[in-house]
């Protein structure tokens, strides 16, 4: 699904240099759920971020389904985006005056393709796979931090992406529900959906089938 080798990322900024990513390696394969751990500016969202080609890297290459990304034009990138990724983050980012399923056809909607009746049956069937049945025409304020978490992965899911990137996805939770937004994007890898994620929780990465542990830009294990 996802073949990284040898990506590298320096950031220069007040005149120091940061070599967030140094020589970085790594297979994910379809349906993998991969979680990435490390200490506080050991790399990890850089790694995300340049994985689902949101940032470039500066040498390296990326190849999905077999795809080079890295010199991608924009335009490729735009309907690779757009078909096969989906992210979450760690805070959800929905906006407050649209509701639910609005918030679930979004991707549709930023993508300029018709919101119809099967679109919109289709975000109500993945707010009830998230278990949100009934709640689709609330709005944001009207759901709790974790009802909002899980619109914003049944939004990611809208789209039937291939691979799903999420930064800290349980971040601004609790433990608990923290470990049900885990358990939830767990069971998605069943259909063949592969997972990066982000987590400072050693214990959240535990439901991962494999766990990448990153230190100073480098994958340490
Ligand atoms: N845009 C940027 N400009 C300059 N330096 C940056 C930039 N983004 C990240 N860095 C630096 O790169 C390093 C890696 O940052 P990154 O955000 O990948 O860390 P992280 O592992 O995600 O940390 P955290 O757990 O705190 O989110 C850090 O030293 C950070 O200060
Ligand atoms: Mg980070």
């Amino acid at each position: 699904m996802i073949e990284a080798a040898g990506l590298n990322k320096t950031f220069r900024s007040d005149g120091t240099e940061t070599h967030a990513l140094r020589d970085v390696s790594l297979t994910i394969r379809d349906g993998e759920f991969v979680s990435i751990v490390g200490r506080s500016g050991s790399g990890k969202t850089t790694l995300l971020n340049v994985l689902s080609t949101l940032m470039s890297p500066d040498s390296g290459t990326i190849r999905f389904d077999g795809r080079e990304t890295v010199s991608m034009s924009e335009r490729d990138l735009n309907s690779l985006r757009k078909k096969d990724l989906a992210m979450v983050f760690q805070f959800h980012y929905l906006l407050p005056y649209l509701t639910a399923v609005e918030n679930v056809l979004l991707p549709f909607m930023s993508a300029m393709l018709p919101v119809g009746r099967d679109r919109t049956d289709h975000a109500a069937r993945c707010l009830a796979r998230v278990g949100l049945k009934g709640k689709e025409n609330r709005l944001p304020g009207q759901l709790s931090g974790g009802e909002q978490q899980r619109v914003a992965i049944a939004r990611a899911l809208v789209t039937s992406a291939k691979v799903l990137f999420a930064d800290e996805p349980t971040g601004s939770l609790d433990k608990t529900t923290g470990r049900e937004i885990m358990e939830l994007i767990r069971g998605f890898t069943d259909d063949g959906l592969a997972v990066v994620m982000v987590t400072h929780d050693r214990d959240y990465a535990g439901v991962a089938d494999r766990v990448i542990s990153m230190e100073d830009g480098r994958i340490v294990a």
